[in-house]
């Protein structure tokens, strides 16, 4: 099967996706460049924090070596967060899942924007800068945005640290699971700016397309995941995804 390239969203597509029954949509760090959220890879700036690659920084060896440089990394960003806004691609994306019989958002980002943005549910596979978990008895906690963060497990005392998935750890059980499962049956499966180099997440849309269903990938670069898709639609997410309406 050719994957066909666009620029814009044709009739055929948006009537394609406005018939879907179940759906299923899987972000990365793209769909937040445009809110002035570095991406890790591609297009946008590549994130590093006084010289060291965000990969170092936000790995579980840091946590083990020097939690409170990990944290002052994402006090950062999540500082950087309460500076920007959901864009349109988040708030459109939140509108549809009132919209199908069946929606699923699933994402890798852990900046909290769709949810800012009003999507309720979305399976954040690689957890949210916040909130904190205790590194012994795993309690989480909130962290709000204005004021300060918890420091310490307020169930047994122990330290917290970021409840993100950091490099050279594995998924949070339960959440791939979920995500696995909507795959499998979805019938219009969404790709929205991920590199898709990072699995298990970059699996999920090869899992729907053996299910059947149709991949339309939206991303200003081709990837690892094009040749699976239906459709490359090749722009911005804030600008592209509206015009699926
Ligand atoms: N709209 C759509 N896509 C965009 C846009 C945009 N405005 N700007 C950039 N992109 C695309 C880039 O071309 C790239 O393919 O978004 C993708 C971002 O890729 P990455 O930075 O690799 O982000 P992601 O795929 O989410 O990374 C996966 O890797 O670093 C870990 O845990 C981290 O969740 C992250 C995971």
């Amino acid at each position: 099967m050719q994957t066909q390239l666009a620029t814009q969203v044709t009739p055929e597509l948006r009537e394609r996706f406005s018939t879907a029954k179940k759906v299923l949509v899987l972000t990365g760090a793209g769909v937040s460049a445009e809110s002035g959220v570095p991406t890790f890879r591609g297009g946008g700036t590549s994130a590093v924090w006084k010289g060291m690659p965000f990969d170092v920084i936000s790995s579980a060896q840091m946590v083990e070596r020097d939690l409170p440089a990990v944290w002052e990394w994402f006090d950062y960003r999540r500082g950087v967060l309460n500076q920007v806004e959901p864009n349109p691609a988040h708030y459109v994306i939140a509108s549809w899942q009132d919209r199908f019989p069946e929606f699923t958002l699933v994402t890798q980002n852990v900046d909290g924007l769709h949810r800012r943005a009003g999507s309720r549910n979305p399976i954040e596979l690689h957890g949210s800068m916040w909130h904190a978990r205790c590194i012994d008895c795993h309690a989480r906690f909130e962290i709000p945005r204005i004021g300060l963060r918890p420091n310490d497990c307020m169930s047994c005392g122990d330290r917290l640290r970021p409840d993100v998935v950091l490099f050279g750890e594995t998924l949070p059980p339960g959440a791939f699971e979920l995500a696995f499962e909507v795959a499998t049956q979805c019938d219009f499966c969404l790709v929205v700016g991920t590199s898709g180099l990072v699995y298990p997440a970059a699996g999920l849309p090869e899992i729907a397309k053996q299910a059947g269903a149709y991949l339309c990938e939206v991303n200003p670069e081709r990837t690892p995941l094009s040749d699976l898709c239906d459709v490359l639609l090749t722009g911005k997410a804030g600008e592209l995804l509206p015009r699926l309406n």
